[in-house]
Order: C-alpha cells, then structure tokens, then sequence
C-alpha cells in the first residue's frame, strides 16, 4: 500500500526576516507547520520568537521573506480580517479591563457576526471546560480573576471563534509551578485543540516537551534546530542545542523514554526473586514513559508498578536502574 501523503502545511514561511534598525531579530527563517501539529517555538529571552509569531498574524510586518496560511499569502488578506481567523494568546494575556469573562471570550465571533445565541453556548461550555462555570465567572471582570483564570480566559477567548490556526505567545507565563502544571494540563486536554494548528511560544523546555510535536529552538534570531523534542535531546545539531537541555538533561529524556524500551533492562532482585507486589498495583501500558510511571507511583504511594504485558511488577529502584542502564546502553552506542 502506498504511503499516505504527508498533509499540506497550514503554515509555510520562507526567508522570513525582519530588523528593528541594526539588530536582525528573525534571521532568513524557512519551516512548515502541518495540519493538526503544534509546533513549539522555544529559546533564551529576546531571540526573536515574539517577534516570529507577530508577524505570523500581521500585527508586525517583516522585511522580507513570504508568509502563507493555507496556501495564501498572508499580505493579501485585510490584517483585521487575517487575525479573525486565527485564535492568538498575547504574552500579556491582554483581556479588556472593562469587559466581563463572558464578554471578552465572545469578542471575535461577535465581530465575524455569529449569532448572540450560540456564542453564548459556546462561551459557556469552553470556561465549563477550562474549570471556570459560566453561572459564576462569566459576568465577572478581569481584574477580579487570578492570573491563572486570566490565563484560561485569555485560552478560551482564542478558542471562541473555532479558528483552525491558535498562536500562543507563553500561553502559561507568570504562574507558579502547581497553576502552571494544571492550566497546561487543561490546555492538553482540550479536544479541540488535537484538531488544530498551534504555534506555541516558551522559554521552558519541559512545558516544550509536553506540548510540541516539533520544537523549533531559536538563538538569536536563527533556527537552531527544528524537530521533534527527542531528536533535539539525543541529536543535538550544535553546542547550543546542547547545552540549551543540559540542565534538564535526565528528567527530559525520563519523559521521552517508554517503558517498553527500558524493560529488556531490568534485572530481578536478588536470589528470592522480586518482592511479591502488593495487590492493587497501579498498572500502564508499556508505551508510557518512564516519568508518567515515576510521577504515578509518586501519587499513589505504592512502591510497586504493574507494566501491562510485563511478567512481574516493578519496584520504584528496579525501575530506575534499569532506566539508567537503557541510558548507558544508548550512550554507549554512539546516540
Ligand atoms: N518594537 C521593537 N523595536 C525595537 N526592538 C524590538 C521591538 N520588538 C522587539 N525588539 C527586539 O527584538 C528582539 C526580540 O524580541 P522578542 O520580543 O521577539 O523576543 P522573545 O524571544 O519573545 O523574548 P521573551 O522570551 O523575553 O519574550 C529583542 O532584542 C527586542 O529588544
Ligand atoms: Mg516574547
């Protein structure tokens, strides 16, 4: 059988460039981003990845190179209605100060003209699922929120519309770990969101591995590698790509590490054999990563975790020397 085409790109950019005065803030940048994917733009703070995503919408015009969303330049759609059918989250969340929750979701379908009756519905049932019940946020303001259901405000408005194209500049910026942890989750969660084209902004590499199918990771205005976050991890392209994850190094790779790689290195306990599990075990499926089965037997307290399709269960240390032995083994071969 013949291999399915690749899906034409929603996105394609080539020689994308553009100055403020001297200084080239995105550098002769070309990539694709294709149907459904959610490409993440990562790098140190004023490498250009604002500035990338800006011009993306027309809301900053570039110097030179092409721009095309669905196959059309983007310079010969009127900017106003260009941005209507592309959902965009502001770094600063910017939702208007004077609007209710409820007003400020219903913005872009009020000005593509959709019917009052099923903004409402949709706008009710998007804070449903974002964890803010319309009967008590939508009728409040913004400065009444906390900044994490600002966050998911600013989410659910660039939703409202149902634009096949989402642009997030730091989406989850400036919340503490535990919100910033949850309103991702949420985020991943989000149905719609699997359907869409998403161009995601961070500096923080692991948020970058959860969310990207590709990374693009950006210095100084210039690619420095695009692929998928395993590949930038374990096939770094120059120094900087390198040490850009070193810090992060071992909790990155436990999270693109399956179980099913890391079983043929497990070793038994002792001459008795591994220590009976206790029943009730916790249990996930052998493409799970290593993290998901730490963090999972971190919540559950057991110290034991059944592997579907693996003879015995494991214990929380089996596990970890068997994860650091796969490691060894990949370094040893040359990855
Ligand atoms: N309107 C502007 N005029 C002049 N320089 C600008 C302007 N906007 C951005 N810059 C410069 O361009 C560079 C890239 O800025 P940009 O906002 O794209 O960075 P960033 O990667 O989004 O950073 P951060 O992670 O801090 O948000 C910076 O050096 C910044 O000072
Ligand atoms: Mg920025």
């Amino acid at each position: 059988m013949p291999a399915p085409a690749p899906p034409s790109p929603v996105i394609r950019v080539s020689h994308l460039t553009k100055r403020f005065g001297a200084q080239v803030v995105v550098d002769d940048l070309s990539f694709e981003v294709a149907a459904g994917e959610t490409l993440v733009l990562l790098g140190p703070s004023g490498c250009g990845k604002t500035t990338l995503l800006k011009t993306l919408n027309r809301l900053i015009e570039p110097d030179g190179g092409t721009i095309e969303i669905n196959g059309r330049d983007v310079r010969q759609q009127a900017p106003e209605a260009l941005r209507r059918g592309i959902g965009y989250v502001i770094q600063q969340v910017g939702l208007l100060p004077h609007y209710t929750v409820a007003q400020n979701v219903g913005v872009v379908p009020g000005l593509l003209g959709r019917p009052a009756a099923e903004t409402a519905a949709r706008t009710a049932a998007l804070l449903e699922r974002l964890h803010l019940p319309a009967a008590r946020f939508a009728d409040m303001l913004p400065a009444q929120l906390s900044g994490g259901q600002q966050q998911r405000v600013g989410l659910a408005r660039a939703l409202a519309a149902d634009p096949p194209v989402i642009l997030l500049d730091e989406p989850f910026g400036a919340l503490d770990p535990i919100t910033r942890a949850a309103v991702r989750r949420d985020f991943r969660e989000l149905d719609e969101l699997r359907r869409k084209t998403v161009v995601l902004v961070t500096h923080d590499v692991t948020e970058a591995f959860e969310l990207a199918d590709r990374i693009m990771l950006l210095n100084n205005g210039r690619i420095q590698q695009l692929g998928a976050p395993r590949e930038l991890l374990e096939h770094p392209a120059n120094d900087f790509v390198r040490s850009f994850f070193q810090a992060e190094r071992l909790a990155l790779q436990m999270r693109v590490t399956t179980l099913a790689e890391v079983l043929p290195f497990v070793e038994s306990t002792g001459p008795g054999g591994p220590a009976p599990a206790p029943a009730g075990a916790p249990a996930l499926p052998a493409t799970a990563s290593v993290q998901a089965a730490v963090a999972l037997l971190g919540e559950t307290g057991t110290g034991h975790l059944r592997i579907e399709g693996a003879p015995q269960p494991l214990a929380l240390g089996q596990l970890l020397a068997a994860f650091g032995r796969a490691l060894g083994q990949a370094g040893a071969g040359g990855g």
